[in-house]
């Protein structure tokens, strides 16, 4: 079997959010949650919120988080502890990243996070969501009463008045972070300004690249496949040929779908193989060729129709069936491989604001939209995307709305 290739997948790290309510934590922590699991690093958030849930319940006033009422102080205390334990155990015994989602806004629980995870020798990166736009907080103040399980069934003036009064709570205590000693990032006014202080080794690296490309504008992704190529007809894998005339015709249709529904400004991208360039051509618009988002390598396989695959190299052909993520054609890329390869185009693809069509091949897109849709790394391989289709996806705080297209 061949090596897992890819990131320094040995790192193990905590991140710990710091920020008042409704300053865009939880959605940071998920997105880079989302991010660095399609990455393959073994990442799970430790929601405080939850725990408080599952220990009192969700219907809590305001009061219980004003830091003079002693008994709740101390009640959230306890709680914070009790997910900070959960975590610290899961990186210990099986994590890797354990991202720790709650205000974390007094130095002295920032102090007890570093000194609990020093004594298992796991690094701590802060991550400080602070926000000075007011209409972006009023934004977070309504989402939050939407969907926070907090104020399921509570009719809407009291529960932003409710929120607010909590918010203030939060307010009275909040320390932001000052010390130079300690890894930290701050995300100000959703990345307008980002500022980091002691990043070290890659993974922070990457953190720190992925949280300055991030925004909340809405705008949606379109993903596509070339038409059918001549190579698709005969089942052969790989290689470098021209559309078929069915795969003319979906051009033809592409071209007209754009030009019914994608309102200029918008990108569109190409890989550097003839069939993804022919696709495009209708459309009549400016493409970036992109040579990551060639298709995958089939190496010693390129050229070949499955069949012959099987035939002239069963081990390879069965090896590949069984760990179709992990397997590596000979002189050729796996999917692992592809997701590496097509790292910076997501950082791309996140920090683009207009429509974007991305006119691709089967692997490559499948590892994009594994990325997109939220879908496991290790489902990647066998995700659909069928030829002639269009998928069209608006991200949204909390996940991806999806849309499939089909034009034969
Ligand atoms: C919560 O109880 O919703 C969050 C607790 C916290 O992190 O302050």
């Amino acid at each position: 079997m061949p090596h897992r290739h890819g990131p320094a997948l040995n790192q193990r790290l905590v991140i710990a959010m710091v920020g008042l309510p409704a300053r865009g934590k939880t959605y940071t922590a998920r997105k880079l949650s989302r991010y660095l699991a399609w990455r393959g690093y073994k990442t799970k958030v430790f929601n405080v919120g939850n725990y408080r849930r599952d220990s009192v319940g969700a219907a809590v006033p305001a009061a219980f988080f004003d830091p003079a009422n002693e008994s709740a102080a101390a009640s959230r205390q306890k709680i914070a502890l009790e997910a900070l334990t959960d975590m610290l155990k899961w990186i210990r015994e099986s994590g890797q990243v354990a991202i720790y989602d709650a205000t974390n806004s007094t130095k002295m629980r920032r102090k007890r996070i570093r000194n609990r995870c020093a004594r298992v020798g796991v690094r701590v990166l802060f991550i400080e969501t602070i926000c000075n736009d007011k209409a972006i907080v009023e934004n977070n103040i309504i989402e939050t009463k939407l969907t926070s399980p907090d104020y399921k069934g509570v009719a809407s003036a009291k529960a932003v008045a409710d929120f607010r009064a909590r918010i203030a709570h939060y307010e009275h205590a909040y320390q932001t972070i000052t010390s130079e000693a300690i890894s930290y990032i701050k995300v100000i006014d959703v990345g307008r300004q980002v500022v980091s202080n002691r990043i070290q080794g890659y993974l922070m690296g990457q953190i720190v690249n992925f949280l300055m490309n991030l925004h909340i504008s809405s705008r949606k992704i379109y993903l596509t496949r070339h038409g059918q190529s001549l190579a698709n007809m005969k089942d052969i894998v790989g290689s470098d040929s021209d559309l078929s005339p069915l795969g003319k015709k979906y051009a033809e249709k592409l071209a007209e779908y754009v030009h019914t529904h994608l309102k200029p400004p918008y990108t569109v991208w190409t890989s550097t193989l003839k069939r993804t360039r022919q696709t495009a051509k209708a459309i009549g618009h400016s493409t970036m060729q992109i040579k990551a988002l060639d298709e995958i390598d089939a190496g010693i396989c390129d050229g070949l129709s499955y069949e012959e695959i099987e035939r002239r190299w069963p081990d390879e052909f069965a090896a590949r069936a069984t760990d179709k993520l992990h397997y590596r054609y000979p002189r050729g890329e796996s999917y692992d491989d592809v997701i590496e390869r097509v790292n910076p185009l997501i950082i791309e693809i996140e920090r683009q604001n207009f429509p974007l069509l991305v006119i691709g091949h089967q692997a490559v897109l499948r590892t994009l939209y594994a990325y997109l849709a939220d879908k496991p790394r290790s489902e990647a391989p066998h995700l659909e995307v069928p030829l002639h289709v269009i998928i069209e996806l608006t991200p949204k705080a909390y996940g991806c709305e999806e849309r499939r297209i089909s034009l034969l």
